[in-house]
């Protein structure tokens, strides 16, 4: 049961340089870390002597964000004096959709989001086998990176996502690009570079809201193919979809018609989970706990892959 979860969202600061900027983010996490616990403590209507476990992000991340969590989750179970958590922050977004519903194992987890897009087979908590990822860009970062040239800010996938419901996803032909080696691979670079090509060599006039509807529509198409292929390849026909670009409405809907039409199952987590949240977080490690698994080890590392990649990813 989620009982609270604070965000305290950075993206004002960083909207500016449209991206985030490394420095400010470790500095703005060690100015709000502390205020963020005690609001969380006392939304959740429990007090600090209640706490059984602590949870944190140890990677993979900017590293001196991680280090400002690691060290104030360090900090508090010492006081507390109760175990401390390391956790996957790619393990919290897999296992997101299981806060509010259930799925049987195995299923695979598609995770997009600004650093990452791969898919998954989970064949039980703590044993994921990475078997699709981006060769280059994840989703988010391409969204992102549109929403930049198209001048809409950052983050731009929210907005491209609302402008995309009054467009046309048919206006203007971007590619959806395949990797010849490796079938399942993704890759997003190429979209950008068609993107920039469509706005400064081709005259780029349509409406901002047909340029965003086929823009977006080029990303779900590959997504909802990587999917359904791997749903056949495995016989898997569970998907869970978590990750900041899981609260894409276009998204949710393609790829609900296609697994559901195709006699499966799909799960996504309730929208305030898809971006990085601390509930998902603290999810996680309750399931490593309940699963019997080992206390993850404690300390920040900014690359941190989970599981293993099948060769073919
Ligand atoms: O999971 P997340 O909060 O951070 C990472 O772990 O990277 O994901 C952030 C990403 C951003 O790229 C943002 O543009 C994208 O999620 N995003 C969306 C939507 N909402 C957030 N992309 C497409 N449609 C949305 N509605
Ligand atoms: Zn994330």
């Amino acid at each position: 049961h989620v009982l609270s979860n604070v965000v305290s969202s950075q993206d004002r600061i960083h909207a500016a340089y449209g991206g985030v900027v490394p420095e400010l983010a470790a500095r703005r996490h060690l100015e709000t870390v502390q205020g963020i616990i005690d609001l969380a403590i006392s939304q959740s209507g429990l007090d600090f002597q209640a706490i059984e476990a602590v949870a944190v992000t140890r990677g993979p991340g900017l590293l001196g964000s991680l280090l400002v969590g690691v060290s104030a989750a360090q900090g508090l179970a010492l006081r507390l004096g109760v175990p401390l958590l390391g956790v996957s922050h790619l393990e919290g977004h897999v296992l997101s959709p299981l806060v509010e519903v259930e799925l049987s194992l195995p299923f695979l987890a598609l995770l997009v989001s600004g650093g990452h897009s791969s898919l998954y087979l989970v064949r039980a908590v703590g044993d994921y086998v990475e078997i699709a990822a981006t060769r280059d860009d994840s989703a988010g970062e391409a969204f992102d990176k549109a929403a930049k040239m198209l001048g809409l800010g950052f983050p731009g996938g929210r907005v491209i996502d609302q402008l995309a419901r009054e467009g046309r996803a048919d206006a203007i032909a971007f590619p959806r690009a395949r990797v010849r080696a490796a079938p399942m691979a993704l890759s997003f670079s190429g979209l950008k570079t068609a993107l920039w090509d469509h706005l400064h060599n081709r005259g780029g006039r349509e409406r901002l809201e047909d340029i965003a509807a086929s823009f977006q529509e080029a990303i779900v198409d590959v997504l909802v193919d990587r999917c359904v292929r791997a749903m056949e390849q495995f016989g898997v026909p569970r998907l869970a979809v978590a990750g900041g670009v899981s609260a894409n409405s276009r998204l949710r809907s393609r790829m609900t018609s296609e697994v559901v039409g195709s006699g499966g199952e799909i799960v996504f987590p309730p929208i305030a989970l898809c971006t990085d949240n601390a509930a998902m977080i603290a999810a996680a490690a309750q399931r490593r706990l309940s699963a019997g698994l080992a206390t993850d080890e404690v300390r920040a590392v900014s690359r941190l892959p989970l599981g293993r990649r099948l060769a073919s990813a």
